[in-house]
């Protein structure tokens, strides 16, 4: 019997107690659910190798009072956000040094990111107004944190509180994270000859890197595991995805609370889980574009292309020119749902588009947003 047939055959109260008591049973090696949380920030992350690098720079930085701006690119789930808010937490304890973070998928423009960091609700100032109050605000040696930077609006598009920030007389260091190195190419020239940041690449983890850091949340959140299963959810991690470390949680933490399924039956429920939480993050346009890519007969870009142009008409949005469609086609690709193939047709080079994720799903995902 399944589902609602259950709860009306028992009734719900007794459902209730007996739901309880299974839930509580399958649940029972479990100490700690937070630790599982993506949020989480444990005390001690698994240490890679470039954040010596980074926090080198953040030394020399407080020594000196000149900041090297820093850009680093790394994939999904490689740990950027939680290293910087690591440091964010130990490093002003032992230096003269000022953190503050924003992250651009929630405050997409220079207005928005700088209202945020006063603690401001974005209106009523200017940019000059508001760009005046934060070097007020912050008059010692400060490490601007832009998280996502890649996410902010088209609408402003030249980045402006980086040229501020890189022009300013006051001693700052920007740490801009992203998933690609795209987004310095869309900087205007003026600000990349100030701001001229350091490129720090965060690669990948290895299968024993992501066990690590599996091994520290098992330690953390559960009263009894197998090594075994850490490992296998290590190298199903680094194999089937850009080793993202979200994946590699949740895969743990389903293994931990469903213990009928099967490692890589949890594996697949999480990686399904992250993609879905992925094409949700999208922005319409980009939505779009997959959707476009899921829904069409041939896989060459071009074609995908025109399939998208005529969604956007339909519904009365401009389209992007090629080139701006083929600039977000290379960001799906940074995020890990497409994949771009140069082939050639005819006697031209022209792209496929492999998509990563299920295409029923984000067809689904997509109707669900535009109706
Ligand atoms: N070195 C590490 N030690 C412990 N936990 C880690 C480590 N790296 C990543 N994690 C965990 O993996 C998850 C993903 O990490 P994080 O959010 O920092 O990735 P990211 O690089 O910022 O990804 P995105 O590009 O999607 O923003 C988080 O729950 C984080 O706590
Ligand atoms: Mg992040």
């Amino acid at each position: 019997m399944r589902g609602v047939e259950l709860v009306r055959s028992v009734g719900i109260s007794t459902y209730v107690q007996q739901q309880k008591a299974e839930l509580g049973k399958q649940t029972k090696h479990v100490r700690d659910f937070s630790v599982f949380d993506f949020s989480y920030i444990p005390d001690q992350p698994v240490v890679r190798r470039e954040c010596r690098e980074l926090i080198d720079e953040m030394l020399r930085f407080d020594i000196s009072g000149i900041g090297t701006h820093m850009s680093i690119i790394g994939s999904r789930g490689s740990g950027k956000t939680l290293m910087l808010k690591h440091l964010q937490r130990v490093v002003p304890k032992q230096t003269s040094l000022e953190f503050v973070y924003a992250n651009c998928r929630h405050h997409n423009t220079s207005f928005k990111i700088l209202a945020h960091l006063l603690g401001e609700k974005p209106r009523g100032a200017s940019l000059p107004e508001y760009y005046e109050q934060f070097l007020a605000r912050c008059p010692g040696k400060t490490v601007v944190v832009l998280d996502e930077i890649d996410l902010m609006s088209s609408k402003d598009r030249n980045r402006e509180i980086l040229y501020l920030l890189s022009r300013s007389e006051q001693p700052f260091m920007v740490v801009m994270l992203s998933n690609s190195p795209q987004v310095l190419k869309q900087l205007d020239a003026a600000t990349r000859s100030s701001l001229q940041p350091m490129p720090l690449h965060f690669r990948n983890y290895d299968a024993g890197q992501i066990q690590d850091i599996l091994k520290q949340r098992a330690q953390l959140g559960l009263k009894e595991w197998d090594d075994g299963m850490l490992a296998e959810i290590a190298a199903l991690t680094t194999r089937m995805t850009n080793a993202d470390a979200r994946v590699a949680i949740k895969t743990l933490k389903y293994s931990a609370t469903r213990p009928r399924d099967d490692t890589k039956a949890c594996f697949e429920r999480a990686r399904r889980d992250i993609v879905i939480d992925m094409v949700n993050d999208l922005s319409d346009a980009n939505l779009t574009i997959l959707w476009a890519a899921a829904t069409s007969k041939s896989d060459l870009a071009k074609e995908i292309y025109k399939r998208y142009c005529r969604f956007s008409r339909d519904h009365q949005e401009k389209p992007f020119s090629y080139v701006h469609f083929y600039a977000n086609l290379s960001y799906l690709q940074s995020v890990g749902l497409v994949a771009l193939v140069a082939t050639k047709v005819g006697r031209t080079y022209t792209n496929r588009v492999i998509l990563t994720a299920d295409p029923r799903t984000v067809d689904q995902l997509a109707t669900l947003r535009f109706g």
